[in-house]
């Protein structure tokens, strides 16, 4: 089968130029990572022009107006922990390089056969997770994010959002919310839509009215959409930052309280019991503890820790957590190798809920709240195409600015909204 009839032309438009609709270059610009250049991101990606990608059935031409940067392209751009190039050779796809981004906005260039829900003019944003619709869960009604098949596109998956044109699923395109600029509706899906369903997706630990939330990394991607999420459920958020330039951001979002997690030095695995580092790190895990009821001006321990830092604040997370409360995390930014002491868990009846990603109904409900002028994108800093190693450097390094990231690519000029 062939996709809808469009012209195609072997003229390489710049960027932040586009062909008319209805035309498809052969080739376009790219940010690539390739193997030989595995490492620090500002290394690691270069802009190559590279074949602009056949139109499968049930999939989608996007021309990029703009990209999300996430953290999981850090990974990527290090070959580390997952060679993702040597992973798709496996399974026995022949390109040699990534195009990343698991986020963006733009507009529908290009059908494939059978696509009915989206049409070629379309002002969409991508959400970043893929599955087959016929696979035998997803048939059943089964959370697709428990499908076999589900992997992240811009990441496990190639063609992302870090070129002048995509491919995507269309079920994993959103109406744009007509308010925000390209670069502002690029960079909050993943990080909106991850966090809604780690507050709303695990009853019956979702937030209820009252219930103190203890974020982790308040001023990142996640800990924005969180503080926000919390608060409009009638939550009181207490937010984790690593510097006091940073508390203003999580107050003016909705933060109950900011703790500075430079002021403590427990973080890491847990030392051996009976050692004097092991009664330093209690000394240290109940003064933080301390620090969370002095956030929220009264003894009420978190019943939602909302986690993603993994390694170096799991054992505090277990620790200052409510009896009966939930410790939900989707990723491990200092490491994936953490202690948990069993007891408290058990004892105190604590839950360990892992969180990935979010499945169509969730990325819808983020894009309406954004669309409604109820969730503010935090948009910290736009980036031009050829930024887009230095942005993940930046990550990389933890000197990024507050809130959400997004790199121009279509889009000419900031601010634009059409
Ligand atoms: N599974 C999923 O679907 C999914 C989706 C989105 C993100 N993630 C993962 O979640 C993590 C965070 O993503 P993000 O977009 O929020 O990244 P981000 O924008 O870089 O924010 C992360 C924040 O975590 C804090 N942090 C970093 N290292 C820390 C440490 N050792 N201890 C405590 N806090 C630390 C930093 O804040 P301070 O230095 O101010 O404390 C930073 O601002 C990444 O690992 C990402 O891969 C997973």
């Amino acid at each position: 089968m062939t996709s809808a009839v469009q012209t195609r032309t072997d003229t390489l438009y710049d960027i932040g130029d586009l062909p008319p609709l209805g035309t498809v270059p052969r080739q376009m610009y790219a940010s690539v990572i390739r193997p030989e250049r595995y490492g620090p991101p500002d290394q690691a990606f270069r802009t190559e022009v590279l074949d602009v990608p056949e139109v499968p059935p049930g999939f989608v031409l996007v021309a990029v107006m703009a990209a999300g940067i996430n953290y999981n392209n850090v990974w990527s751009a290090l070959g580390h922990p997952v060679d993702v190039v040597a992973m798709r050779n496996k399974r026995g796809e022949p390109e040699r390089f990534h195009i990343g981004g698991s986020e963006g906005s733009g507009i529908v260039w290009q059908v494939g056969a059978g696509v009915r829900s989206v049409a070629v003019g379309d002002h969409v944003v991508l959400s970043g997770c893929r599955w087959e619709e016929d696979d035998p869960g997803v048939r059943l009604g089964r959370d697709p994010l428990l499908a076999a098949s589900q992997q992240a596109w811009g990441y496990e998956l190639n063609w992302g959002s870090f070129a002048q044109f995509t491919l995507v699923a269309d079920f994993q395109c959103h109406p744009k919310p007509v308010p925000l600029s390209w670069e502002e509706a690029a960079c909050f899906m993943l990080s909106a839509a991850t966090s809604y369903r780690q507050l709303t997706g695990w009853a019956p630990h979702t937030v209820q009215a009252g219930d103190a939330v203890l974020i982790w990394g308040g001023s990142g991607g996640l800990g924005s959409m969180a503080i926000q999420h919390v608060r409009r459920m009638g939550g009181r958020p207490v937010a984790v930052v690593s510097s006091r330039d940073r508390f203003e951001h999580c107050l003016r979002l909705g933060a109950e309280g900011v703790i500075d997690r430079r002021e403590f030095g427990h973080w890491g695995r847990t030392p051996p019991e009976g050692t004097e580092e092991h009664r330093t790190w209690n000394e240290q895990v109940r003064a933080f503890g301390r620090a969370v009821w002095d956030a929220l001006g009264e003894r009420i321990s978190p019943r939602i820790v909302f986690e993603h830092p993994g390694s170096d604040t799991l054992p505090t997370s277990t620790f200052v957590c409510a009896p009966g409360g939930m410790i939900v995390l989707c990723g491990a930014t200092s490491g994936y190798a953490a202690d948990v002491d069993l007891r408290v868990l058990w004892m105190r009846q604590k839950r360990l809920q892992g969180s990935h990603y979010a499945d169509l109904r969730e990325c819808r409900a983020v894009t309406g709240l954004a669309a409604r002028g109820l969730l503010d994108p935090c948009l910290g800093r736009t980036y031009t195409f050829d930024e887009i190693g230095a942005a993940h450097q930046h990550m990389h390094e933890g000197t990024q600015a507050c809130g959400n990231l997004a790199a121009l690519v279509g889009a000419s000029e900031t601010g634009r909204v059409s």
